[in-house]
């Protein structure tokens, strides 16, 4: 079979490591892709418009495509695999009408409220006076989030009313998001240990995958500003067995059935970012795709096929696969540009990709080629990931890598997986 996956970054590099790795597919075209990508073995980049659907259609029908593979959310959250699907492609990743549980934060809160799914206290506001009357009537800490996609900024978690006031007024006066922010969505502070658990679906059967913990913040420790995410690892000890099943049973598998009643069947790869404190797990958002840098860590540790399990959720068998997970851990140190997530330079030639040992794999996120060298063309620019029998040795092979390579002002937080280490 003859696979299309759409997207560039370090999650497309996974999944496009881990799809080369089946026996089904016997070509991967991955539009655009990166200059990682290009290495892998069986896998073509291809200048496809991702933005032109018909474009996409005719070039999967002309090359006689036998499942395409969504990456990120903006496609499907415009409709792409709505596309592909009428004409009776396979597609992986959800209908434009259900990727709406990422691409509307309201849309999303307003499914978890009627069907009971716990998350946290919220009102949607459509103007900045009753924004503010809700946030004075609350008080802070509170969080105040654009109902649209912001490409992972959206969200500001006030310490202060102050705080909480002034987002209101750069989202909702200042359209710092641009329409994204014209409604927002106000909602309680909840706290714990955060956790992502990616579940794969085809609208009926829902098999979680391993739990894995991101590191929004930038700096060591959790400080500074919020990220695309500096790091991963699987699993995520925070994710006992109990609480695993105590998601699949209130969150996962509910909002499976909710969005099929509803009339919107949700088909692909759900990602629910959950807040756990003692035995309670919460929702604090629904992503429509994969988690990057979450799949640097998962997929490797899937033991099986994925492009077997990805048709199935296309097809709508998924409860005729077995799924199972190696008993090994993966550790992703991403390293970045200085001056990320504010604006950095680019073009800074990337030395020491073919020196990392075994057992390590370097996810291109924001890499070019020009004239044969790997350049850096983004904030996040590698994901190192190393695998171990355990978080520790996995954690020091990654360093290990991290050591190896290097950019001008490349820098990466050295406590990746401290929450694991320390218990
Ligand atoms: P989101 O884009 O919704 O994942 O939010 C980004 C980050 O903000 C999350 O990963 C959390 O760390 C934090 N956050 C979002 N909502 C809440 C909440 N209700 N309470 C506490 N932290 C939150
Ligand atoms: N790592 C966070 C996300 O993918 O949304």
């Amino acid at each position: 079979m003859k696979v299309l996956l759409i997207g560039s970054g370090g999650r497309e590099h996974a999944l496009a490591w881990k799809l080369a790795q089946s026996e089904l597919v016997e070509e991967l075209l991955v539009a655009p892709g990166n200059p990682g990508i290009a290495m892998l073995p069986k896998t073509l980049n291809v200048a496809l418009n991702v933005d032109n659907h018909e474009e996409i259609l005719d070039y999967v029908k002309a090359c006689g495509i036998g499942l395409v593979v969504v990456g990120p959310e903006a496609p499907l959250v415009a409709g792409l695999a709505d596309v592909l699907r009428a004409n009776g492609i396979p597609v992986f990743g959800p209908n434009k009408s259900a990727a709406e549980l990422e691409g509307s934060k309201a849309f999303s809160k307003e499914m978890m409220a009627k069907y009971n799914i716990p998350t946290a206290f919220y009102k949607i506001c459509e103007d900045v006076a009753t924004a503010k009357a809700y946030i004075e009537e609350k008080g802070a800490p509170i969080v105040v989030k654009a109902d649209g996609l912001a490409a992972g900024k959206g969200v500001v978690v006030a310490m202060t009313k102050e705080q909480a006031l002034a987002a209101v007024d750069d989202m909702m006066g200042d359209m710092c998001f641009g329409a994204a922010g014209a409604r927002v969505v106000i909602e309680e502070f909840m706290e714990g240990e955060e956790a992502s658990l990616l579940a794969f679906t085809d609208g009926k059967t829902v098999v979680p995958m391993i739990a894995s913990q991101d590191h929004k913040r930038v700096g060591d420790g959790d400080q500074g500003p919020n990220t695309g995410g500096m790091g991963t690892y699987a699993p995520a000890p925070v994710m006992t067995p109990e609480l695993r099943q105590k998601a699949y049973d209130t969150i996962l598998k509910p909002m499976v059935d909710a969005m099929a009643k509803e009339g919107k069947p949700y088909q692909g790869c759900l990602y629910a970012g959950l807040m756990i404190k003692g035995d309670s797990v919460k929702v604090v958002e629904f992503n429509c795709r994969f988690g990057d840098p979450e799949t640097q860590v998962v997929l490797p540790l899937l033991d099986g096929d994925l492009a077997e399990i990805m048709l199935a959720c296309a097809n709508g068998t998924l409860d005729q696969v077995k799924i199972a997970w190696h008993k090994r851990a993966a550790v992703c140190v991403v390293m970045a540009s200085a001056g990320y997530p504010g604006s950095y330079a680019k073009g800074k030639e990337i030395t020491g990709l073919n020196d990392v040992s075994e057992n390590s794999v370097v996810f291109h996120a924001g890499t070019k080629e020009v004239e044969g060298n790997i350049v850096t063309n983004g904030g996040r620019v590698l994901g190192v990931t190393a695998f171990a029998d355990d978080i520790k040795s996995a954690r020091d092979k990654a360093y290990e890598a991290v050591a190896k390579v290097n950019f001008e002002g490349a820098f990466c937080r050295k406590d990746i997986a401290w929450r694991a280490l320390n218990r």
